[in-house]
């Protein structure tokens, strides 16, 4: 009788739904804000994550598609679309096949982890894998959405942000205040904008006395935020978040200037580093483009640009398991073979020494 209730019902009142929305849900949001014995002690700081690998597609696009697939169904839409890097597919194919309505999403051909396919054809979608990146994949469910009967439920949807940005008002519940700063990975700069009017909106109506700076962190080679241009040929293994013109550059910018805070870029390296920390130290597996803004925490703890003693709560966007290949490709052996044998096998795991 305690069970989380899922986004729409624990703050109804802070979204745009009413008796008439059929709340389609798979019980998302209510995901650990776990304390980071590493993170902290590198930096001098509190350092939280919010685990959005344990939402139930594995990501927090979920927050904002139990919005979009409800309204969308409000509406009486039979169909739905969305371009993806693979995680907003993977939860708009599950949120659409609970709502009875037909999934179809764009990807860009060969980009996407093995695990997010896998979940948009296990769910049932129509998958088109397009001869371009994801850039191309929007314009072309914008395009279709203008000209044809489905609904668009990528992030320029708006009631996705205002699901998003309920991760803002979990995490002030859960700490009793907004953190000092609030880290992320920046993608197509929907969820930076979300948390940004999650965490606004709780500080206007007096659920906390201030508001974080907002950081993000774009991958190095497809960083068009903080080089001030689109990128035509983004690339880096953070597949996730390969975008080269994000939809929400704007509302980005000013999340980043409003709260004094910064965008910056990782390079792929670091980024793969700080994937294996969060593992290896944490025990928090976390996909690649999720470990980016960890990456940008040690980056600049490193060169002495975060104060001690602040709270900072970074934000792991999607789970580890929907791409594994980079966590066998990176182990420095094969796990050996051995025969049902205890001293063969105490041997090999060096507890004989
Ligand atoms: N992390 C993960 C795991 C993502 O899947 C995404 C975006 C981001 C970070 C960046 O978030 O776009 O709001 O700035 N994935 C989208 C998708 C593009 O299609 O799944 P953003």
């Amino acid at each position: 009788t305690h069970q989380w209730r899922g986004l729409i019902e624990e703050y109804r009142d802070r979204l745009p739904v009413s008796d008439a929305t059929p709340v389609v849900t798979l019980l998302e949001g209510g995901t650990p804000l776990v304390p980071a014995q590493v993170l902290s002690e590198r930096t001098g700081c509190e350092v939280y994550l919010k685990v959005e690998g344990a939402n139930p597609t594995g990501s927090f696009k979920d927050r904002g598609m139990t919005m979009a697939i409800s309204k969308a169904k409000e509406e009486g839409a039979q169909a739905v679309i969305c371009a993806s890097t693979g995680n907003t597919s993977a939860s708009a194919a599950a949120y659409a096949v609970r709502a009875g309505m037909v999934p179809a999403v764009l990807v860009p051909q060969g980009k996407i982890a093995l695990g997010k396919m896998g979940q948009a054809i296990v769910h049932g979608a129509r998958i088109l894998q397009v001869e371009g990146n994801f850039d191309d994949c929007l314009t072309l469910a914008r395009d279709l959405s203008d000209k044809y009967p489905v609904a668009l439920v990528n992030s320029v949807n708006p009631v996705r942000i205002e699901g998003q940005k309920t991760a803002a008002f979990e995490i002030v519940d859960m700490l009793g205040d907004a953190p000092d700063i609030h880290i992320l990975p920046v993608g197509n700069a929907g969820n930076i904008t979300a948390y940004w009017r999650g965490y606004r909106e709780y500080a206007a109506d007096g659920l906390s006395t201030r508001k974080p700076q907002m950081w993000g962190f774009q991958a190095a080679g497809a960083a068009p935020i903080v080089d001030g241009a689109p990128v035509l040929k983004p690339e880096t293994l953070a597949t996730a978040i390969r975008i080269g013109n994000p939809a929400s550059w704007d509302f980005a910018v000013a999340a980043r200037d409003e709260s004094g805070g910064l965008i910056d870029k990782v390079t792929d390296r670091q980024i793969l580093s700080a994937y294996r920390l969060l593992a290896s130290q944490e025990g928090v597996f976390v996909e690649p483009s999720s470990a980016a803004g960890v990456a940008g925490l040690l980056a600049k703890a490193e060169a002495g640009l975060v104060d001690p003693g602040q709270r900072i709560v970074c934000t792991v966007t999607g789970n580890g398991l929907k791409d594994p290949d980079w966590a066998v490709a990176g182990a420095p052996q094969r796990p050996d073979i051995v025969p049902v044998d205890a001293e063969a096998a105490a041997h090999r795991l060096g507890l004989l020494d």
